[in-house]
């Protein structure tokens, strides 16, 4: 039986990050809303309460039931959590002077209790809160204390309940992870089982067993996550995995073919449809961003239901859909939000069934699947890369040579940036979240060239570090790289005689310019 943590989501922003904590310590969590405790119980060794925007004496406040789980589960409370716990068991949260920002130092801290086993002097916390609490309850006791806040820490005397004030889950807590080692496997006694290996030989078994011998369609994007997909259903079945991958014309410079050679070399059965003159025919002239997703979103649909229906056979669809992309996140209103976006929508008359063996994963645990699997370092440490491709990439309407042109400057960008070696011996490529060119074919310049006078475009180069793609930075990339990369593109790529480098930060700018 597969053990597991279940984190409760009062709302924090860094309750995803709690998830990945535990998961590093090869064990498995789940993450729901903070009043979705399961009904079913099994494999649940602990409880983690995350932290919130509210205070919990806001009317809106999210509260919950302690009693369905507390005595029966050890239980963590972080920030919000901590103070709920105090607040519903006869303790004391208020708004006082003693509002903490940033780094804090514990001061006082009770060793000899299993939260804090290892922990040394004056360890650095990090504090997020504005009320304070001012009183725990009385089966409880302090277990640790910064200068200015005497409860960073109590536990119960009485039952398995821990609580602190600061958050674990973030870097500037430098001994978090010991502290939720100290709380997931000292204290809930994990086996730490949950591991690449542990996961494919488990998934390839329940495969097996859930598809038999059906036949699974399934979309390939030439990404880390519908790659690994296939890859894991392929172990698991063999030949009765198609995988199709629609070519939009509008993928990266010779994407398309080494892709689908990498997949071929993988071993997998997949039919490649080069659909680009449909899709390059119904988006002439228009130049609406939101249009042109439309259009290839609904092109993409056609296409992709064209080709599954000639699989008479299929039985399922197979998505390579992760965890980020399910979670329900709550948001300030307390309403779920819900970004599960099941792709295209096959026609009914197909009644396929879906298949998404990765859905517990986090993007990094995706490429430790990968590469457990053995698939080329390629396919796994590649940037994402948005659907409607290059589409989203060019400022007004698309034409195949603007495609070209925009192809072509990407290619120099992203080669160098593959070859290039940082002084710790990583690629730049691999420091980089995101990098892409887009080509601003709405804007002209002068420039001049030999004794010519041009009048061309500009392309803007984008690269972000981040670790969701919901915040972003700008990389701050090495002048001598940028020099290369802006002396090749003008040299090379007729149609374009200008580079800008994009030092915009999301938000509030988005990553993609359109
Ligand atoms: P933005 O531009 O919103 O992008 O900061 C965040 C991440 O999502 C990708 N992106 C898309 N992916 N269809 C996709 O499949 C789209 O329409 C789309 N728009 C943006 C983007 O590349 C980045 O990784």
């Amino acid at each position: 039986m597969q053990q597991k943590i279940i984190i409760l989501d009062f709302g924090s922003q860094t309750t995803q990050l709690i998830g990945r904590r535990v998961r590093e310590l090869d064990t498995f969590c789940e993450i729901l809303p903070y009043n979705k405790f399961p009904d079913d119980e099994e494999g649940i060794i602990g409880v983690i309460l995350s932290g919130s925007p509210y205070s919990v004496h806001d009317e809106q406040a999210f509260k919950v039931d302690l009693s369905r789980f507390v005595g029966k589960y050890p239980v963590l409370g972080i920030c919000y959590g901590a103070q709920f716990i105090s607040y519903a068991n006869g303790g004391k949260v208020e708004r006082t002077e003693t509002r903490e920002y940033g780094r804090a130092h514990l001061q006082y801290i009770d060793t000899a209790d299993p939260l804090f086993r290892g922990f040394e002097d004056k360890s650095q916390v990090w504090m997020s809160h504005g009320d304070t609490i001012t009183a725990i309850p009385s089966d409880c006791h302090v277990i640790a204390s910064t200068e200015d806040v005497k409860f960073a820490a109590y536990a119960s005397s009485e039952k398995p309940v821990w609580a602190v004030q600061f958050h674990p889950e973030v870097f500037h807590t430098l001994q978090g992870s010991l502290l939720l080692k100290n709380f997931v496997v000292g204290i809930c006694g994990s086996r730490q089982e949950w591991s690449a290996a542990s996961f494919v030989e488990s998934t390839v078994a329940e495969l097996k067993e859930q598809l038999g011998d059906d036949r699974v369609i399934l979309g390939l994007s030439g990404g880390v996550d519908s790659s690994v997909c296939a890859v894991l259903l392929h172990k698991a079945i063999g030949k009765n995995l198609t995988c199709i991958f629609v070519d939009h014309g509008m993928l990266r410079k010779n994407e398309f073919a080494q892709v689908m050679k990498d997949y071929e070399g993988l071993g997998l059965n997949v039919i490649g449809v080069d659909a680009s003159s449909k899709f390059f025919k119904d988006l002439e002239g228009i130049d609406d961003p939101e249009k042109k997703r439309k259009i290839i979103g609904r092109d993409f649909v056609e296409v992709f239901n064209a080709e599954a229906k000639k699989i008479t056979d299929a039985k399922w669809l197979a998505q390579g859909t992760i965890y980020p992309d399910r979670i329900e996140s709550l948001n300030i209103t307390g309403k779920v939000i819900k970004s599960h976006h099941n792709v295209g929508g096959l026609p009914e008359e197909m009644h396929l069934q879906l298949c998404e063996p990765l859905k517990w994963l986090f993007k990094d645990e995706v490429r430790r699947i990968g590469y457990q699997l053995g698939m080329p370092e390629r396919l796994i440490k590649r940037h994402p890369f948005p659907g409607p491709g290059l589409a989203v990439r060019i400022l007004g309407d698309i034409t195949p040579e603007k495609v070209r042109i925009l192809q072509d400057a990407d290619d120099i960008y992203i080669t160098n940036m593959q070859n290039y070696i940082c002084e710790d011996g990583e690629r730049l490529y691999d420091k980089v979240w995101q990098a892409g060119t887009v080509l601003l074919s709405t804007v002209r310049s002068v420039g001049v060239m030999g004794d010519e006078r041009t009048y061309e475009h500009p392309v803007a180069l984008r690269a972000v570090t981040s670790t969701d793609a919901m915040t972003a930075d700008w990389a701050h990339l090495p002048y001598d790289f940028m020099a290369k990369v802006s002396n090749e593109i003008i040299n090379k790529v007729k149609g374009v005689n200008r580079v800008c480098y994009d030092i915009s930060s999301k938000p509030p700018s988005t990553i993609e310019w359109e």
